[in-house]
């Protein structure tokens, strides 16, 4: 079979291939294939060999022009998926990160105006070529440190008008960037200025204006909500989503965060695709994932940046058979990392995950987060040529080693367009 890339003698190859249909669950997130000495082999940006070098090459044929990659002593992964961001916004919030560690609450500075409303300001008022100028800084650095498909949520805008913009933005992006990118309508973020004292209308725009207007447009795969005590409760959250879901839209939810009012529970009922971050998620929430399909997202950047007392009871999770993914929920506010390396490491720490259930976390699983499984999140034979090359002697270093950027190589649709924080 024809070949024009090559990437051999690889120290460990870690294909992230499941043995069973994905989401992996249980012990099986626990399970990697690793190939020592291994190869894989690329045509017209699609893979077509996996396995031992001496295995692979003996099933390619070169073509004229190929291009060749010695990748000894090194890992190689599918590229990274980050299943959960907000990656266009006008402004940094490091005045608020401050406020926090000087003892004020993440929900005492929304409350006064600041937090998520903050953001919705500045974004209304910040042009579309900037917002996308600003978003392409930070989606380069994810690339560059191995992130090749990204979710990208709206939600700092707030009106039919402001969201439109910001989802136009995504789609820009999508458009322009070597990332691929899945759009997210996170309309339902914060209750806006000027609906503080009126909850209903904005719940009532939502449904009848912005979610038939995004849908009909086809602005988003999913919808989100920030189901939490004092913006979004249960009942304006099903309301929403249900209206999302009529239009065509897949679920997601922010669930579980701060107060447990039973986010999970109502994912797992409305059929979501993923409830994510639940730090507070109760025995029956874990119960309710655990019986459907909706992936558990955990998001331990935000607990680490919130400096949160609560931590998702992962381990639980996994051993109740909840399917569960890593993001880094990137965002000006709650999680200032474009990086899924240092998820890897909190994910470790903070949740005492293993590092294959951690890489299994960030590929195969996140993939099915964002419905993207059939393409990319593994390295097997017909998905998408997307693979990091990592300066790690073998995949536990993956995790281990942290706060400096292991990627040697980016590789997407069977070319290279990063080389980690290296100038090219
Ligand atoms: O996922 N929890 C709600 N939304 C974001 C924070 C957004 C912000 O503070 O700007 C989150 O943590
Ligand atoms: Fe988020």
């Amino acid at each position: 079979m024809q070949a024009n890339l090559l990437i051999r003698h690889i120290g460990q190859l870690v294909t992230c291939r499941p043995s069973t249909k994905p989401p992996l669950r249980g012990s099986e997130l626990n399970h990697l294939e690793v190939f020592d000495d291994g190869a894989v082999a690329c045509f017209a940006g699609r893979i077509v060999a996996v396995g031992k070098t001496t295995e692979v090459e003996k099933q390619i044929e070169l073509v004229f022009d190929s291009v060749i990659f010695e990748a000894k002593g090194q890992v190689v992964t599918p590229g990274l998926v980050d299943c959960h961001t907000h990656p266009v916004f006008a402004t940094t919030r490091e005045d608020e990160f401050e406020m926090r560690n000087l003892g004020k609450s993440y929900m005492e500075i929304a409350e006064a105006g600041g937090g998520i409303r903050n953001s919705v300001r500045k974004l209304r008022e910040t042009s579309k070529e900037k917002l996308f100028a600003n978003a392409t800084t930070y989606l380069d650095l994810m690339l560059a440190h191995g992130t090749t498909t990204v979710e990208a949520k709206s939600g700092y805008g707030l009106s039919t008008e402001s969201e439109i913009k910001q989802l136009e933005v995504i789609q820009m992006l999508a458009e322009s960037h070597s990332v691929d990118i899945v759009p997210t309508f996170l309309g339902a973020h914060e209750v806006p200025d000027e609906y503080r004292d009126n909850r209903a209308g904005y719940v009532g725009l939502l449904v009848d204006e912005m979610i038939p207007e995004i849908a009909r447009r086809k602005l988003a795969v999913f919808s989100d909500v920030f189901c939490e005590r004092g913006v979004f409760e249960i009942e304006d959250s099903e309301k929403i989503q249900s209206a999302a879901a009529a239009h065509g839209l897949k679920l997601k939810f922010h669930a579980d965060e701060i107060v447990g009012i039973g986010g999970a529970e109502l994912a797992a009922r409305l059929g979501a695709i993923s409830a994510d971050h639940l730090e507070v998620i109760s025995d029956v929430g874990i119960d309710a994932l655990s019986q459907s399909n909706t992936i558990g997202v955990l998001l331990p950047g935000t607990v680490h940046f919130l400096d949160m007392k609560n931590r998702p009871p992962a381990r639980r999770m996994i051993e109740s058979g909840v399917a569960l993914a890593l993001a880094t929920d990137f965002n000006p506010g709650s999680s200032a990392t474009p990086s899924l390396q240092i998820i890897m490491n909190f994910a470790a720490t903070m949740l005492k995950l293993t590092a294959a259930e951690i890489i299994n976390c960030v590929t195969i699983n996140s993939a099915c987060a964002v419905l993207t499984h059939s393409e990319v999140g593994s390295i097997e034979r017909g998905k998408q040529a997307d693979m990091v090359v990592w300066n790690a002697e073998n995949y536990r270093q993956m995790p281990y080693l942290y706060g400096i950027n292991l990627v040697d190589k980016v590789f997407k649709k069977g070319r290279v367009v990063s080389h980690g924080s290296r100038a090219a």
